[in-house]
């Protein structure tokens, strides 16, 4: 390969194959296994496409009857992982909580023996499934802790969304909360080869094993400038306050060079494919909170953000909002975006162990030339 040239942050560059999604800038599509998220978000739970990114094609009933009950099986938390999250100061961001029962969860599977078994497809995929079943405890223990409460154990009665509101908030509930939450869900499970995906990748390149790569991905998602933002979104939308103050705060802060959450895309460039069906989503959540002043807001910052420059909202600009609305604390949300994640992330690291070849590009050297390190 003679091509020398640099691509800061990769951009623009294919680093590998996927069957996993495909996002489409062009048409403004995104699919998983080929299926339109929009289709998937309307019909299928969050069950469903976690199952489809697993194993590359929709249940059928008794897959599903079989994959929902082994969900509801393996969702109770490990003791060892609550004693552990129960020794973090109170002061630990949710995402330093959650990547830490990660790798705690990893460290108790006595399934690792050998590094054979690390890399075991079926055992990795079976990894992968206890894993996303146990998060929802893992995620609503580290919001309950900051508010003082216990533990509320997983009901077996109920789907995934349903239980996870259940153990986050100790009940369940109306129906079309439980549904926006699934929609987010779904939304948030794969988008190819983004910043903490291609960092699950990495790790697995080297033959490590799923936990250490879900592990290393949190760590990417935690900035703000991937998953970090739609907790960031709520910062701003509570720092802005008022519809009417939206044009001018964009200003000041367009002004002052920061980086507007919530808003621009890598990959796309005319708007993000997800965010209609969140929007959607969050329009029903505002009608049955009654809160039409969020919307207000949301549509101000949206249209003084276009005028300004053009750039259009991605997914966490609605999520934020909507997740609000539903009661999560603002450091919650983005271990939410984990809960999801963890699907696409382990579809991946199983596809690249399919096919693996090392990560590991190349650099331009610009430090000094070689010289004699002084007295030799
Ligand atoms: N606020 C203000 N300006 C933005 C912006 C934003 N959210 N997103 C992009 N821009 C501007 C850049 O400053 C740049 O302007 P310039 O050409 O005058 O320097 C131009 O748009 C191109 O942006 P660039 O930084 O090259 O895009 P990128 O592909 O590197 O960045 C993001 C993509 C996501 C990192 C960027 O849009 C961003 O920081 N968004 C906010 C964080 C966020 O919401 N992240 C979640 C992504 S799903």
């Amino acid at each position: 390969m003679t091509d020398t040239e640099i691509r800061k942050g990769l951009a623009g560059v294919v680093v590998d194959e996927t069957a996993v999604s495909k996002v489409n800038p062009e048409t403004n599509s995104l699919l998983y296994r080929g299926y339109p998220v929009q289709q998937l978000a309307a019909q299928c739970t969050f069950e469903e496409v976690a199952y489809l990114l697993w194993h590359g094609e929709l249940p059928d009933e008794k897959q599903l009857a079989d994959f929902e009950s082994l969900e509801r099986s393996l969702r109770a938390m490990n003791p060892v992982v609550q004693r552990v999250i129960d020794e973090l100061p109170i002061t630990a961001h949710p995402m330093d909580v959650v990547r830490t029962a990660v790798s705690v969860i990893g460290a108790l599977d006595e399934s690792l023996t050998t590094d054979a078994t690390w890399i075991d497809r079926d055992l990795t995929r079976e990894r992968s499934i206890r894993l996303w079943a146990q998060l929802p405890a893992v995620v609503a223990y580290a919001q309950r802790r900051l508010r003082g409460e216990r533990l509320v154990e997983p009901r077996d009665d109920l789907g995934y969304a349903a239980n996870f509101l259940h153990m986050a908030f100790g009940e369940v509930p109306e129906l079309v909360v439980v549904e926006a939450f699934d929609v987010s869900m779904t939304l948030y499970a794969e988008h190819s080869f983004n910043a903490s995906t291609f960092t699950g990748r990495v790790i697995t390149s080297t033959l490590s094993d799923v936990y250490s790569a879900v592990t290393g991905a949190i760590g990417a998602l935690k900035g703000p400038l991937h998953g970090g933002a739609n907790e960031a979104v709520m910062h701003v939308f509570r720092e802005i306050g008022t519809a009417d103050a939206a044009p001018q705060w964009l200003a000041d802060s367009l002004a002052a060079k920061r980086k507007i959450m919530g808003f621009g895309h890598r990959v796309y460039k005319n708007g993000d494919s997800r965010v209609p069906t969140m929007k959607a989503a969050l329009e029903t959540l505002v009608a049955h909170y009654d809160r039409p002043e969020v919307l207000d807001l949301y549509h101000s910052l949206e249209q003084a953000m276009d005028d300004a420059k053009g750039i259009k909202p991605n997914l966490d600009y609605p999520s934020g909002p909507a997740y609000d609305l539903m009661g999560f604390d603002t450091t919650i949300f983005t271990p939410l975006f984990i809960a999801a994640r963890v699907t696409g992330w382990t579809a991946h690291v199983i596809e690249q162990l399919s096919a693996n070849a090392l990560i590991r590009p190349l650099s331009a050297y610009t430090g000094p030339e070689q010289r004699e390190v002084p007295g030799s």
